[in-house]
């Protein structure tokens, strides 16, 4: 049985790409949101354009489109814009007849061609370069397209879906992208949030992934506390769900709720969130951010190597105990020890996830 929330691709994939069993929506406005446009658009040959951080799932997304669309029975094909060198990726993607260029010893069908009767999926469509910008744009007004060194004109019959975790109108701005594409590949656009934007799908997600990972590496490792839970909660997670699924990979296999911990404090001190777009850099906020973060190793070192004794660390620390507390609130630690192996289930936030996920 599916949940609400969760969906599941049935249907079997034609191409290698084979999809994931399952997208998660979880029950945030945005993702309902996001589901609710899906659902509106799957079925309508127009092109999609997928928005989102990276991380949030746009692949996944469009592979999901694809699943609920007419054309299931069709290839998804992807593309890969910035893995492919810019004239590699011209005969990718319209094919080439034989004795088209040095080395084409053979006519070979490109992956628009590849497509037909499916979804051609452009990942990171930001970076093709103008000249591939103009050709695309020339396909999808003209619904035709020929392959290199060739005079037939061939119809285009796939659906589109590009992606991209760029600000589009930024680049349009810039001068990078062109405009009048950016209109043709956007009649229908979905933001996927960052998960800092959807905290409440979070227990959802660490419930899901756990109960998956358990099934992969057949594990049997139990529920988060309600600690930990929240203070995964609290994170801002950069790296959105692909960071949330390694971490919870890792605790599976581990099986210790240390790992959520250890893993940060590996993290190189001086990773911050600035952006180059934004412009200013504050020094001061900067500053403030290293020694939070230095405070808050050092504060988990000292916790983790007194067995979370909180009264011998603030000895260590040198500091009050009251101030301690204070400091451990404020950089997201838990204040109890976190659990090693943890089989009480009523201590979970979430009971048995069956009744939540099929
Ligand atoms: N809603 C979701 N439910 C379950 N798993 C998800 C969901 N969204 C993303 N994931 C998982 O997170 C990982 C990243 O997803 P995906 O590759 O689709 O993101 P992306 O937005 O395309 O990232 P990038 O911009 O880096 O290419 C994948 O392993 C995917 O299975
Ligand atoms: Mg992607």
């Amino acid at each position: 049985m599916s949940s609400p929330a969760t969906a599941k691709i049935t249907t079997p994939s034609t191409t290698a790409e084979l999809p994931p069993e399952h997208i998660y929506f979880g029950p945030s406005k945005a993702m309902q949101t996001v589901r609710q446009r899906v659902e509106r658009a799957a079925g309508l040959n127009v092109p999609i354009l997928i928005l989102g951080e990276s991380g949030t799932g746009k692949e996944l997304l469009a592979r999901f489109v694809h699943f609920r669309s007419p054309w299931t029975a069709g290839p998804f094909v992807k593309v890969n814009c910035p893995a492919i060198p810019g004239t590699l990726l011209e005969s990718e993607l319209f094919g080439f007849q034989k004795g088209s260029f040095t080395g084409a010893n053979a006519a070979k069908p490109g992956r628009i061609e590849m497509a037909n009767g499916g979804t051609l999926f452009l990942d990171e469509i930001a970076e093709l370069d103008a000249a591939l910008q103009a050709k695309l744009l020339h396909v999808l007004q003209d619904g035709h397209f020929t392959r290199i060194g060739d005079h037939e004109e061939r119809r285009m019959d796939a659906r589109v879906i590009c992606a991209t975790n760029r600000q589009l109108a930024q680049e349009i701005d810039a001068g990078h992208f062109r405009s009048d594409l950016f209109y043709r590949i956007n009649v229908i656009t979905i933001t996927l949030p960052a998960l800092r934007d959807r905290r409440d799908d979070i227990p959802y997600l660490v419930e899901y992934l756990r109960q998956n990972f358990n099934r992969k590496f057949q594990r049997d490792t139990p529920p988060l506390s309600k600690e930990t839970l929240h203070l995964l909660q609290d994170r801002d997670w950069p790296g959105n769900i692909r960071e949330l699924e390694n971490a919870m990979a890792r605790y599976v296999v581990f099986g210790s709720e240390d790992t959520f911990f250890a893993e940060r404090s590996e993290r190189p001190t001086t990773q911050f969130h600035y952006e180059a777009s934004e412009g200013n850099i504050p020094l001061k906020r900067i500053a403030q951010q290293a020694t939070r973060q230095m405070e808050r190793d050092v504060i988990l070192r000292v916790l983790q190597a007194n067995q979370w004794n909180r009264r011998k660390a603030a000895e260590v620390l040198k500091i009050s105990y009251r101030a301690l507390l204070y400091k451990v609130r404020q950089a997201g630690l838990p204040v109890k020890r976190p659990r090693r192996k943890a089989p009480d289930q009523e201590n979970s936030t979430f009971g048995s996830a069956d009744s939540r996920i099929s």
